[in-house]
This record gives C-alpha cells, structure tokens and sequence, in this order.
C-alpha cells in the first residue's frame, strides 16, 4: 500500500465514522442519490489534496463505488486542479482565476470533439475545496446539470463564527450542551470532532473563528492555554479556517500584574506588543482579536478615560506587522442613558474616522440585542470612514433556544437588505459592509455560534440550518432564505418534493411566527429575566438596572403601549438617515411591524387594517399560536419522508414550542390587558392560562447557559 492511499484510509477512518440519522452528519450526509451526470470521474490533481479527498469520500458514499484515477483524458472527465496544474490550464482563463482570489472558482463543463470535460479550477486550495464541496451540494440536491458555468468568490472576505466558550466548558446562551473544545484534554487528546467541525465550515465557506466568549477569561492569552490554540489552529489550517481569541482588556494586569492596563502606558503596549509576537510564534497565520470593551462590566479604555478607538488602535498597532486585525463591538450601554437603542451609535458615531485600518466594528444587527424583531443598526449608514462589521446570533437566545424551530435567513436578510439610505438610495446594509460600496480591503461578517457538543450539534435538528444558512449568506448575502432552506432540506433530508415543499414553507414561515407569538409589532425584551426563554412582561427586579427589565420597552399604561422614539421621545427616529428617519417619526408611514418600537400609540390607535391596536395585538398573537399549529400538523405529514430518530425529535420540540407560543400570548395579552382594559376579540382562541398563575413561573434554567 502506497504512503498516499494509507493517509487516505486514516483520514476518511477517523472524519466519517458510521453514524445512524442521529444529525451528527448535518448537511453532509451524502446519502446516495441518482447521480446524472459526469457519470464516473478522474482526478488529475495530487490526490493528497484535501478537496480530493473530500471527492472521493462522497463519491463512494452517494454511489457506493471507488472514484477512479487516470492521467489521460477520458469521455465524461471531471478535472480538478489549482491554476497552475497543468491540465487545469489548458482548460480555463487563468487570468479569470487569478482575479477570483484564493477562495474563488469556476466550474465548467467543456465541449471537446463530443466529450464532455468538467472542471474544478481555483488558484487556491481553499477555492478548490469551496469548488468540490459546491459540486457535490449540486449533486446532492439533484441540480447538476450536464452543462455546468459557474463562477464563484465569496462576497465578505472573513466570514467568522464567534464561539461564546468558556474555558470551564460552558457555553454563554449555547442550548447544545457544552462546548466542544475540551481545554482540559488539549494539547495531549484531540477529539475527532474537530476536524469534522472544521470540514463542515469549509463546506458553507466560513473560514474564521473566534474560540472563545467575548466575556473572557484572560487566562485565553496564558501560555498553556495557547499551546492548545496552536492544536485548533493546526487542524483548521487546511480547511481555510483561521483562529482568532476573545481578549480582555485588563489582560496586563490580570495575568501579569502590570499596575495599569491603559492603552497609552508604554509598559502596557510592550504587554501586547510581547504577547502578540508569541501568539504568532504558536500561530503563524492567526487572524487577530475580538474584543468587548467597556460593555456591561467589561474592563476597557474608558477605565482610563481613554476612547474605544484609543483602545482599539493600541491592539491594532500591535497585531500590524503580523497582519493581524480586531475586530471591536459596539456592543455598548449604560443605565443612566434615556434610550438604550441610541448609545452604541451616540458613542460610535464621533469616533468615526478614527480607527486604523485593520480595525473593524462589529455591530449587531439591530440596535438592542438580537430580539425576534429589530430595525437596523443606524450605526451601519452612519459609520462610513470606518470599516463596520454585522454580528448575527445563530444561537437562539431569544428566539426559543434549542426547542423552537425558527429558521433564521429571512431575519439575517432583513438586516442584510434594509436600504440605510446613507449613501444614497441602494446603500444596503450589506454593501456597505461587504465592501462592495466603499471598496474596502477588509471585509467581515460574524454570527454567534450554535455548537456544541450534542450529537446533533446544534440541539435541534433544525437549528442545523442557521449554521448553514449563515455560512450560505456570509458568501453570498443575495441568496434567497428560499434557496437556502431548499438547499440545507435536500441534503440534510429528502430530495422528494413532497417533502421540500411544505417544509421550506414552514422553515420561511417560522420567523414571522415566533415574532407574532412572542412579540409583534415591535414589542421587543418581553423576557424573563436572565434566561430569556419564557415571557415576563411583568418582570420587576429590586434595584435591577431600568434597561434589563422589559416594562422599560414596552411602556405599557392605560394611554396606550410601546417606546416613544420620535422626535417627541427619544428621538432615536434621529440616528436613521432620510427619507426612513421621517418614515418611521410618522406612526401612519412607520411600518406596522415595527411601529411599537418607534411610537406609544393608545390602544384605540387605528391601523392599516381598520383594527384597533389593541385588536391587532391579539390577532397577532393568535396568528403565531396557529402557525405553530400547522407546523405540527405540516411535520406529522413529513413522517413517512424522514428517519424516525429525526423525525420524533422534531415532533417533541414542535409540541413544546406550540406550548410555549400559547404560555407567550396568554402572559402577554393578560398582563395587557389590564391596561387596555378590553376584552379579547371572540373570534380568537381564549386565555387558557390565568395571569397569576404564569406571573409565578420560575424556570431553572441553570443548565441551559
Ligand atoms: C447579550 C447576552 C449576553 C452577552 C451579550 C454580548 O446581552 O445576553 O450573554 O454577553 O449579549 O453580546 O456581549
């Protein structure tokens, strides 16, 4: 046996082991289908490479048979290769290649003297390997045709997970057990889930993560704890993917006792200077900082009376010369502020201009924190001297974590999609940050990780499709969720249509339900205090901080419900850029899906639909319970197409989720209704729950973060 088949048999021995229906495979399952065409292949690149590896595994998983090799050229060939390969060159525009970038690719199928030649060409590995596994989702959602032109590069150049990891195990808001680096055993054990996690990246295209929580332990920089970086980073190296850690700002004086951890005390930017040379010296390739900075406790510069753009071009100086970046959250309020919404970009906003070049703000999509439902960030439009950086939540904290089924593209294109109208009409929220606009060197894109180490992954079968749908959107963010869903439900699934069809519906539709049930019309921050699973309209905390406790958002009296942001309020209608700034100040041009969050109407405000608010409310809420209704029923449906290992664990989380849609409307429409003081409309399932009762639920959900 050759050295190169032996590595072959070792890799694909410990990166695919046998597994049932159990989700362990995710959207890589590579269950046989009826492969059309190239009917075999050959392979004329270095079979050592991993995209070729890759080809082989699946070939021999979708048609149970061995791909074979050849040198020569043979009828029906799939060629793959880097540009430089010689059989590559002869068939594609290397200069094309070239301008495509180490990530990018063409698929192509050449007509010659009859025969049919397919080929994968990069000028990368990484764009070889995004190639392959591209070929095989057209494989595995039946969509290969026998005339193949495709053209590929990714639209933001980091497209990076952000693990919430603590080093003790634990996940900060992670619903799929613990986490899946297992510090203690690192350097000496590595799990093979490692690999099997990098491989799944590669195959949505993300090619950056950030390990570790953004409420770090500075212990992350120790030397220990950087040996077992250095393993991670070793085992993503092939798969395109760079590290990146979590720091903390008081890192100097945590871990080395420096009196001062102000960015301008030169002993304190010798700290970083010396700490950032031996993290490259472990990681040669590593990709720089994440860092929350002054932002509900955390350490920064302001402890200094140092600005964040002080602070984070210490970092960035430092990290320069190793090509290194930080990225920098705006994640950041205070008690005494009258308007949470508005701080970020009040802080943000005159520090524009100011940052280095290799520093970027990652910015959550909305204004608050990844509630069901949120306007953009005005920090998007206005921030156009600095490089800006969206920060999505794949993991459901707010969104019924591991046990609601909501489908979250069409919430992240929301974002991605809304016109901020800075720079003139088109100036969408994604061109400006993938570059496109303003023509930026770097370009990013993070979404909180759902990982963990449950065997499924993610802790619910579905929740596997917001990892995918966020790979699939950080490459492309004009891809429909339509598609996208499609894509993830055939390869994760069945290819039968009879099964596609309603259950893409149901995942499109799963959105829209959990913002009706949970909170609609722009409510937003109905939860229960800390766990944010359950509604808790009625939450009041002694001495807890105004702008944790949900009647701070909601507003509700007997005049009516719901956050003055106008120019009569808090004027955060301000922050957004004409014409959506008079927009949303006017209730009547507001759109209705968002106008609680701009307006404190009374509850006999009309609406568009002759209702009152009040009415509207209720139908609202109603409408959500029944949607998840029909989820049930649209999954019952599902049965004879899906394992029985998958399909009952689904049924099981719809049903809690159909519970906890009605516990929401009641708890909410109760708790209201003493200040609208009207009855719920007759046509509308009644309150199957009393207030008192629900005021008194307490969820322990102490093993759930
Ligand atoms: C939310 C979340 C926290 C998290 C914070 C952040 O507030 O509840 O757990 O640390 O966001 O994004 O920094």
């Amino acid at each position: 046996m050759t050295r190169i088949a032996l590595i072959f048999i070792l890799f694909t021995g410990f990166a695919f082991l046998s597994h049932g229906e159990d989700g362990s495979r995710l959207w890589l399952r590579y269950s046989s289908v009826q492969v059309v065409t190239p009917p075999f292949a050959c392979i004329n690149a270095n079979k050592t490479m991993l995209s070729v590896q890759e080809l082989q595994h699946a070939w021999k998983q979708l048609t149970g048979k061995i791909l074979p090799y050849t040198d020569s050229e043979v009828n029906n060939t799939l060629i793959v290769g880097l540009s430089s390969d010689q059989n590559i060159a002869r068939f594609t525009l290397t200069d094309k290649l070239n301008e495509l970038g180490d990530e990018g690719y063409i698929i192509r199928t050449y007509r010659r003297s009859g025969n049919k030649i397919t080929v994968i060409a990069s000028k990368g590995k990484p764009g070889l390997l995004y190639g392959i596994f591209h070929l095989l989702r057209l494989i595995q959602t039946q969509s290969l045709s026998d005339s193949l032109d495709i053209t590929e590069q990714p639209s933001y150049k980091i497209r990076i997970l952000n693990h919430w990891d603590n080093l003790d195990g634990t996940i900060e808001r992670g619903y799929a057990g613990h986490s899946i680096w297992k510090w203690d055993e690192l350097p000496g054990t590595v799990s093979p889930r490692y690999r099997e996690y990098a491989r799944a990246n590669a195959s949505i295209g993300i090619n950056s993560v950030v390990l570790n929580n953004v409420n770090t332990s500075p212990s992350i920089l120790s030397d220990d704890y950087l040996q077992k970086v250095k393993i991670l980073a070793d085992i993503f190296r092939p798969y395109n993917i760079k590290v990146y850690l979590s720091v903390n700002f008081s890192s100097p004086t945590i871990l080395d006792g420096l009196p001062t951890s102000d960015p301008f005390d030169a002993r304190v930017v010798q700290w970083w200077k010396n700490k950032t040379t031996e993290i490259y010296r472990f990681i040669p390739d590593f990709g720089g900082f994440l860092v929350k900075a002054n932002s509900e406790g955390s350490p920064g510069p302001q402890d200094y009376g140092r600005s964040h753009a002080d602070g984070a071009n210490m970092l960035a100086d430092v990290l320069k010369p190793h090509e290194g970046i930080v990225m920098w959250r705006a994640f950041v309020y205070n008690p005494d502020n009258e308007d949470r919404a508005k701080q970020a970009y009040n802080e943000f906003a005159p520090l524009d201009g100011q940052f280095r070049d290799n520093v970027i703000l990652q910015v959550k999509n909305g204004p608050i924190d990844f509630q069901p439902r949120e306007p953009f960030s005005p920090l998007f439009g206005k921030m156009k001297k600095t490089l800006v950086m969206p920060e999505l939540q794949i993991t459901q904290e707010y969104l019924g974590q591991a046990n609601h089924l909501v489908y979250l593209a069409p919430l992240w294109k929301e974002c991605l999609d809304s016109d901020t109208y800075c720079s003139g009409k088109g100036s969408t929220v994604a061109k400006i940050t993938d570059g496109e606009l303003y023509n930026r060197s770097i370009s990013a894109i993070a979404g909180v990780a759902n990982i963990g180490e449950d065997t499924d992954w993610c802790g619910h079968h579905f929740a596997q499709a917001n990892w995918y749908a966020f790979g699939r959107l950080a490459w492309n963010p004009s891809l429909s969720s339509k598609q996208i869903a499609e894509e993830w439900l055939r390869m994760t699934f069945s290819n039968d249509s009879g099964f596609v069809k309603p259950i893409e519906k149901m995942m499109i539709d799963s959105r829209e339900a959990v913002v009706q049930y949970m909170m609609p019309l722009g409510l937003h921050h109905l939860f229960a205090w800390e766990h944010h699973y359950g509604p808790e309209p009625w939450c009041d905390i002694p001495n807890a901080r105004p702008d944790w406790l949900p009647k701070y958002y909601h507003q509700a009296q007997e005049n009516g419900i719901g956050f003055n942001r106008t120019s009569t309020g808090s004027n955060a209608v301000e922050q957004y850029c004409s014409p959506l700034r008079e927009e949303f100040e006017n209730s009547h041009t507001c759109p209705e899906t968002l106008l609680l969050w701009f307006h404190h109407l009374p509850w006999n405000y009309t609406m568009k639909d002759g209702k009152t608010l009040w009415e509207e409310l209720c139908y609202c809420y109603d409408k959500g319970v029944k949607e998840v209704r029909n989820f049930q029923t649209t999954w019952a449906q599902a049965e004879r197409y899906v394992d029985q290992e998958r399909f009952k664990q689904v049924q099981s989380r719809l049903a809690i989720q159909a519970h906890d849609a009605e516990w929401w409307k009641d708890a909410c429409l109760l708790y209201f209704q003493q200040y609208s003081k009207q009855p719920i409309p007759r046509d509308i399932e009644q309150p199957i729950y009393k207030l008192n009762d629900l005021m008194k639920i307490k969820l322990d959900m102490a093993s759930h973060n």
